[in-house]
């Protein structure tokens, strides 16, 4: 068996970027997200094998694993597929938004990890190893007004990522996960603001944030370590964040210069 791994919310922005890290570095790759057309674009620039699939459904989700099994087997899965939905305090924030981020970022990561694990071991059987990582976010570690129902999620994620390592271990399995900072992807603020343009330039204006390919680096050389090698844990930010509250608008100017 060739490396073969399984990229979920490979449509757009960190997903997509991975996927053509990866077949760059000649992985096969398995590209996953709803929208098929994206997709069809995706393969006809890395040659990925694609399936619509809609993660926080059950069935779609057998059928994924089967399709995986039945076209190669994996070696790797990457758990990126999630979103935010809304910025409004807890108070004001609706019930419906926490549900759709719950079942996407926690709820489908689950369902995903459940049935591709045998897949993946069958993967291991064959070539001695495994790996999942899980796309979580600083918002997993760091709680901030506003984010509700988003940090409630990643702290979630980062929970299952860690409840998944001890209960896979003594097998080849490594888990790991991936925390970014404020990563300008083309959708992903304006999914969480509900289309309002001006309001979803603000968190990078003026500002260098990372780029989806920064992050498809890193992840994708966690990857490429080698395999007894388990980076459980990756924060990775952008040199003006040092923190959720710190982000440095302007130049980067050294310490007295003007
Ligand atoms: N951008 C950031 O600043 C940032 C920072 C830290 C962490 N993250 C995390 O990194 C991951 C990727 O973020 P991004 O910025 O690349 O966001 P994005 O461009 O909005 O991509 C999200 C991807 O998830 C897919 N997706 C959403 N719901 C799905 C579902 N139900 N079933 C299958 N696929 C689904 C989308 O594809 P379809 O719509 O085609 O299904 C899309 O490909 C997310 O987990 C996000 O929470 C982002």
């Amino acid at each position: 068996m060739q490396k073969r791994v399984v990229v979920t919310g490979a449509s757009s922005g960190i997903g997509a970027a991975t996927v053509r890290r990866f077949a760059d570095l000649g992985w096969h790759t398995v590209a996953v997200a709803r929208r098929a057309e994206r997709l069809r674009e995706l393969a006809a620039q890395t040659g990925a094998h694609t399936i619509a699939c809609d993660i926080t459904d059950e069935a779609q989700v057998a059928a994924l694993a089967a399709e995986v099994a039945a076209t190669g087997g994996a070696t790797g899965l990457v758990n990126n597929a999630g979103g935010a939905f809304g910025a409004d305090s807890v108070e004001h924030s609706s019930t419906e938004d926490w549900r759709r981020m719950f079942e996407v970022n926690v709820l489908g990561l689950r369902s995903v990890t459940a049935a591709l694990l045998p897949v993946l071991r069958d993967g291991a059987r064959e070539t001695g190893w495994a790996s999942i990582l899980n796309l979580t976010s600083t918002a997993g570690h760091s709680a901030y007004p506003g984010g509700g129902g988003y940090n409630a999620a990643k702290y979630a994620a980062h929970a299952v990522t860690e409840v998944l390592r001890l209960e896979l271990a003594g097998e080849p399995i490594r888990v790991m996960e991936l925390a970014p900072g404020l990563v300008h992807t083309e959708e992903f603020t304006l999914n969480r603001l509900r289309g309002d343009t001006a309001a979803a330039a603000k968190p990078y204006a003026d500002v260098i944030p990372l780029q989806a390919e920064d992050v498809a680096a890193v992840l994708v050389g966690a990857f490429e370590q080698p395999p007894h090698v388990n980076q459980d844990l990756i924060v990775l930010r952008p040199v003006a964040q040092s923190s959720v509250f710190h982000t440095h608008r302007g130049p980067l100017t050294l310490n007295g210069d003007a």
